[in-house]
């Protein structure tokens, strides 16, 4: 594997690690670079009160000198400002800790699969790690997979295409300005200003939400991505990394939802000569073909199931009595569709920043980009 990273840390621990290992040297990494996207990461209408605690910015601890990346492992840390309050709770030293243990284990959380995995009898065992709080920790992965991209002109944005029932009208071509400047990152004014609607009346009625997001990468060459084998398409390494992103159920490359409906006619797309350049005449398809991009613009949606802790708790069994319960609640976010997007666009970034490295190779970045323009400069011809 060309490109890999892991993470560490519990949502109120004293802070998140990645290790990024595999980007080359030479490019140009600052901490200010990475905290754009990790406070978009925080934002978005439908967030609870843990965001309005956070100030994430990533401090750099290995893998960079002189604001050049040295080619070996980056390492990434992010405080988490709320251990403060979580001290005796997530105290590592067991003559410290306080125990209150959480029995009641939520409907689509990971409370009741991990308590059976690890034979753990308290929930915070489980949810520490299970938290979505993880995903800023990718979210700064992402934004140096996003530098490294951006060096061969490639950049990967996402939007809210729906929360709940609501969709976004946009067509085709999305104004990204009215993305960063609406408070659910929809393109489309009106249906954003009904999804923050939807959003507090959800809120209002202890209730929760979900939706759709799409990741955009434009510039991204063909011949990325393998039909060698199972594992080397690039639509399959792209399915994984959406899924993976907390609660995120289903993924869509293009238009393959829509297109499962639809007579074969209406749904691939016709190549096209022009203006000497050869490309499509529509993009069903997201860019992909046989797992290989194509040279059109990506585009994945991610699908999200709505947040599993309610105010209004679900009906539930106490692991502890056996008894019908409540479910138990602690702080919680109402809607993350728009704050999914931003972790969407890190994960699609270093599954790309991956496929790049693995075509192309170098150790450096000069290396790396001799061979993507000698590689450029073939196709194009
Ligand atoms: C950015 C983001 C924030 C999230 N915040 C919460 C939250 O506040 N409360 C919650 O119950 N789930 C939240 N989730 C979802 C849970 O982490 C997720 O549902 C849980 O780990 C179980 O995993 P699964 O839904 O993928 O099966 C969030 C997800 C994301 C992507």
């Amino acid at each position: 594997m060309s490109l890999r990273f892991l993470t560490a840390g519990e949502s109120h621990g004293e802070r998140l690690t990645v290790i990024l290992d595999g980007i080359p040297a030479g490019l140009t990494l600052r901490e200010e670079d990475l905290v754009a996207d990790l406070r978009r990461r925080q934002g978005g209408h439908g967030r609870g009160g843990r965001m309005a605690i956070e100030q994430d910015a990533a401090h750099i601890v290995a893998g960079v000198r002189g604001g050049l990346t040295l080619g070996s492992p980056i390492t990434l840390e992010i405080a988490n400002r709320d251990w403060e309050n979580w001290r005796q709770v997530m105290a590592v030293d067991p003559a410290e800790v306080k125990r209150k243990p959480i029995t009641r284990v939520r409907p689509g959380h990971a409370d009741l699969a991990g308590m059976l995995k690890y034979g753990a009898d308290d929930a915070r065992d489980v949810l520490e790690r299970a938290s979505a709080r993880e995903t800023a920790a990718r979210v700064a992965a992402g934004g140096v997979a996003k530098l490294l991209l951006k060096e061969f002109g490639i950049l990967v944005r996402s939007y809210t295409h729906a929360v709940g029932a609501i969709k976004c009208q946009a067509g085709a071509s999305v104004d990204w300005a009215t993305v960063e400047s609406s408070p659910v990152r929809c393109p489309d004014a009106k249906a954003g200003a009904a999804m923050v609607a939807a959003i507090d009346a959800a809120r209002e009625h202890g209730d929760t939400l979900g939706g759709v997001f799409t990741v955009i990468a434009e510039g991204v060459p063909p011949g990325l991505g393998s039909y060698r084998q199972w594992d080397t398409r690039l639509d399959g390494l792209l399915a994984q990394a959406i899924v993976s992103i907390p609660a995120c159920k289903a993924v869509a490359i293009g238009d393959g939802v829509v297109g499962a409906s639809l007579p074969g006619s209406e749904v691939h797309d016709v190549p096209v000569y022009e203006n000497e350049r050869l490309g499509h005449e529509t993009n069903r398809a997201g860019g992909l073909t046989g797992g290989v991009s194509n040279g059109e613009p990506l585009v994945v949606h991610g699908y999200m199931k709505p947040i599993s802790t309610l105010l209004k708790p679900l009906a539930t069994v106490d692991l502890k009595t056996k008894e019908p319960a409540r479910a138990h609640y602690e702080r919680s976010d109402i809607c993350v569709v728009p704050a999914a997007g931003v972790v969407g666009e890190a994960m699609v970034a270093l599954v790309l920043a991956g496929a790049v490295l693995e075509k192309f190779g170098g150790d450096s970045l000069p290396e790396l980009r001799r061979n993507v323009e000698g590689y450029l400069a073939k196709v194009r011809a």
